[in-house]
C-alpha cells in the first residue's frame, strides 16, 4: 500500500485526477471503477477541467460505479445516476453505453446485483478503482461487519451512513436504507485502487484502514490485502497515523517513487 500524504486537499485531489487521466491516456478503453460522495466531487471537477482543456478524452473509456440506492429512480436528484451525470458524464464525452451504475429501481434488486457483478467480469474487470471511505470505514456501501469476501449484493446502510447521507435529503424519511453495492471481493479484484480521503473526520478511518488490524469492523482495512493500492490523503486525514514520518520519508509530498 502506498500512503501518499499531501499538504492540502487540492494537491491530493489533483494527484488523484492525474492518476485517473493518466490511466485513460495510456489505455483509452480502460475500465474505471468510480465512486460518489463529497470527497470525490472535486476529482470530477478536475477531470472536467482536463477534458475541457483538451488534455484527456473519455469516448472509449468504460466505467462501473460502486453503488446505488435501492428504491430511487435514476432521475431522482439524489440518485448516484444523477450525481454522476451532474458531476462528470454530462460534462465530458463519456458514452452512455459505456457507463454502468446499478439500477436501484430494478424490479428484482437482488437479481440486478448479480447481473452487475457479471457485467463487471464480462468487461474483463476493473483496471483502476477510485474509492472514498466512510467515517465508519466503509468502502462502497460495505458497512462494518460486511464479509471481506462479499460480491455485489444488497446491503442495508448503517445508521451512521443514513445520518451522514441525510444532509442531502429534504426529509429524514426519504433517506434510503438499502443499497446495491459492489462487494469487498469485487473491489479487491480491481487491478489498481486509488482511495482519496480528506479532512479530520476521516482521520480515524484512515488510520484503521492503513495500520489495521485487518477486520470486517473496518471494511477498508481489506485493502491491506490488495497489491496495488494508493491512499491519497491530506494532512488532516493523516493526523492519526502512527508511522506518518515513515510514509512522508518514502513519498515526500505524496510523490510516488523511492527516495
Ligand atoms: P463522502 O463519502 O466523500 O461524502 O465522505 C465517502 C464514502 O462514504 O465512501
Amino acid at each position: 500500500m502506498k500512503v501518499l500524504i499531501f499538504d492540502t486537499v487540492t494537491s491530493a485531489v489533483e494527484a488523484v485526477a492525474d492518476r485517473l487521466a493518466g490511466k485513460v491516456a495510456g489505455k483509452p478503453d480502460c475500465v474505471l471503477g468510480l465512486a460518489t460522495g463529497g470527497t470525490v466531487e472535486p476529482v470530477y471537477e478536475a477531470l472536467v477541467a482536463r477534458y475541457e482543456a483538451g488534455r484527456v478524452r473519455f469516448d472509449q473509456t468504460h466505467t462501473f460505479n460502486l453503488d446505488e440506492y435501492v428504491g430511487l429512480e435514476p432521475t431522482h436528484p439524489m440518485s448516484y445516476h444523477s450525481y454522476m451525470a451532474r458531476h462528470l458524464f454530462d460534462r465530458t464525452d463519456f458514452r452512455a453505453c459505456n457507463t454502468h451504475i446499478p439500477h436501484g429501481n430494478a424490479a428484482d434488486p437482488a437479481a440486478e446485483a448479480d447481473h452487475y457483478e457479471r457485467l463487471i467480469k464480462g468487461r474483463g474487470g476493473i483496471d483502476l478503482q477510485l474509492l472514498g471511505v466512510g467515517e465508519n470505514g466503509h468502502i462502497g456501501f460495505n458497512e462494518p461487519t460486511s464479509s471481506l469476501s462479499s460480491v455485489t449484493r444488497l446491503k442495508t446502510l448503517a445508521p451512521e451512513t443514513v445520518r451522514a447521507n441525510s444532509r442531502y435529503f429534504e426529509h429524514q424519511s426519504d433517506v434510503p436504507q438499502v443499497s446495491i453495492t459492489m462487494g469487498i471481493a469485487t473491489i479487491l479484484q480491481a487491478d489498481e485502487i486509488a482511495l482519496l480521503a480528506t479532512g479530520s473526520n476521516k482521520a480515524k478511518a484512515v488510520r484503521d484502514l492503513i495500520e489495521g488490524p485487518l477486520s470486517a469492523m473496518c471494511p477498508a482495512s481489506a485493502l491491506q490485502l490488495h497489491q496495488k493500492t494508493e491512499v491519497y490523503i491530506d494532512a488532516e486525514a493523516a493526523a492519526e497515523l502512527s508511522l506518518r514520518d515513515y510514509y512522508e520519508a518514502v513519498h515526500p509530498g505524496g510523490k510516488i517513487g523511492h527516495p
